[in-house]
């Protein structure tokens, strides 16, 4: 399931895409993938593995990802939800995957959230669409009402992925795992998946760790030690941010990737109330099956910057029942907002990207500054654009308010979380369509060509326009 792309593409990525693209597309071609449209029914999971005879086909080679070799295990399981300082030291500490079963069935959510509540009761919220099957190479991003998502999801190859709209909350559980402790003042973005079903990820890996949490339907998860990353042709090494493993998860094909067998793996079964905590930097795979409409709630959180657990604040906790409505989150969405800030980093973690600028020195001047957001923030000229990156603005506006003509390392310590997520919207390419703009299909749009023929008449006759135009 994409994940927030949390940094740049690799510099190697496009010497990927040069030298990997036909051997895709060739396999591609060749074993058209079951995945997907297989029922819940239907699926053998954990995959069955069955050994090869032939030495010269091993076994699992273009088959789905899984048949390449047994599993380890199920991942490790608690009926009831750690207590932070465990949560810490046994598995976030560790890098070490777990399962909580039934975490949040006690939730509005679980109780509540079908479709006819969903549309009367926050139909009228943006959220961000991608297509079922992730492709990071290929991958599009949409903006539209959420209540225009849930008439038509059964039909359309689209999924929402989006940040989980602030009203949703009420109908979650903060988990006790994070209530308090570092863990409270980390939590930086909370997610909302949403589609009918025959959905699968590309085997990728996340910046931050993350607690993907069912409230509906089943989802099937393949759990990956990031020491295997070097057997996966992976984009970027996992301990550098977010990557994706160029390896098809329908299709392995091992004349192309002929390291597979020796990546371990581990695997679990979601049902409705279930958690599943992925450590930052573990690679995971997500699949979900046809006709089995699913709904997530993820929470993105990080421990602490400097790798230490403060848990203090766990002093007088009671680990009564919170909805997530009472949780400190960075960045969030409600309706009316101008972009859906999906993927953005950890707000004090940037706060220290931009005192590492300063490289020692006391203080910079503007022209120094909006140099070193432009080198270290590379953007495309679409993104540029998009965002209407102005660093000097930037500079002036959030920095250097009172035009002394330098700014200090005092000064970025003191800015608001506020001010530094105006910076940092300035600095990083927005994850979807901004309000408004011309791929918008949300809130903003409608509203403007309310009385006017609707956006997808406008985007069929486009489309209409454009294969005449190739005809030509
Ligand atoms: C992404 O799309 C491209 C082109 O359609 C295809 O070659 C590639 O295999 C896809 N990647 C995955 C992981 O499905
Ligand atoms: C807090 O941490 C200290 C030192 O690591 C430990 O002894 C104590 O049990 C912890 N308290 C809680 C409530 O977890
Ligand atoms: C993947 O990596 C392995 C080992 O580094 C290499 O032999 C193989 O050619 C790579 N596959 C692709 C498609 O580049
Ligand atoms: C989805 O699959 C699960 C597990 O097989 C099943 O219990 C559930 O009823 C299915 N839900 C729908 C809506 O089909
Ligand atoms: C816990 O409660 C005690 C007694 O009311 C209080 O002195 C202390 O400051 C509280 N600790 C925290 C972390 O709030």
């Amino acid at each position: 399931m994409a994940r927030p792309f949390r940094l740049l593409v690799h510099p190697l990525f496009f010497f990927w895409l040069l030298f990997c693209g036909h051997i895709h597309f060739a396999s591609f071609v060749t074993s058209a993938s079951k995945n997907g449209i297989m029922s819940p029914e239907e699926v053998i999971f954990p995959p069955h593995f069955v050994p090869s005879n032939d030495p010269d086909r091993p076994a699992g080679h273009l088959k789905i990802f899984g048949l390449q070799r047994p599993p380890n295990g199920p991942v490790i399981e608690y009926s009831s939800v750690l207590k932070p300082q465990e949560f810490w030291d046994k598995h976030v500490k560790q890098n070490q995957p777990l399962v909580f079963r039934q975490a949040i069935a006690d939730s509005p959510a679980i109780k509540k959230w079908t479709d006819s509540y969903l549309k009367e009761k926050y139909g009228d919220l943006d959220v961000l669409t991608e297509l079922k099957k992730e492709n990071r190479t290929h991958g599009v991003t949409g903006r539209m009402l959420l209540g225009d998502f849930i008439d038509t999801y059964t039909k359309k190859n689209l999924y929402v992925v989006t940040v989980l709209p602030d009203p949703m909350r009420q109908d979650l559980p903060i988990l006790a795992c994070i209530m308090c402790g570092s863990f409270k003042d980390f939590l930086h973005e909370l997610n909302l998946w949403i589609s009918s079903g025959g959905t699968r990820s590309v085997i990728h890996f996340d910046a931050d760790h993350n607690i993907h949490c069912l409230v509906a339907g089943r989802k099937d998860f393949m759990m990956i030690d990031p020491i295997f990353s070097n057997h996966m042709n992976v984009t970027r090494p996992p301990q550098f941010g977010s990557g994706f493993s160029m390896v098809n998860p329908d299709v392995v094909d091992l004349n192309q990737f002929p390291d597979i067998p020796k990546v371990e793996w581990r695997y679990s079964t979601l049902e409705p109330g279930d958690c599943i905590y992925i450590p930052s930097g573990y690679i995971h795979q997500v699949r979900s099956y046809k006709g089995n409409r699913t709904i997530s709630a993820t929470m993105l959180f990080t421990a602490s910057l400097d790798g230490s657990f403060d848990n203090s604040s766990c002093e007088n906790e009671t680990y009564e029942y919170r909805s997530l409505s009472e949780a400190k989150v960075h960045w969030t969405y409600n309706k009316g907002d101008k972009t859906i800030d999906m993927g953005y980093q950890n707000i004090e973690r940037f706060r220290e990207t931009l005192l590492e600028l300063f490289q020692g020195k006391d203080r910079i001047n503007e022209q120094i500054f909006t140099k070193m957001i432009e080198n270290e923030f590379e953007l495309d000229e679409e993104d540029v654009q998009a965002i209407q990156r102005d660093t000097t603005q930037v500079y002036r506006e959030f920095l250097d308010p009172k035009g002394k003509g330098y700014i200090t390392q005092d000064d970025i310590k003191a800015l608001s979380q506020d001010a530094l997520k105006k910076v940092l919207r300035q600095c990083e390419a927005p994850h979807g369509p901004v309000a408004g703009s011309e791929d918008d299909q949300g809130g903003t749009n409608k509203f403007r060509t309310a009385g006017r023929k609707s956006i997808e008449e406008d985007n069929d006759e486009r489309q209409t326009e454009e294969v005449k135009k190739d005809e030509l």
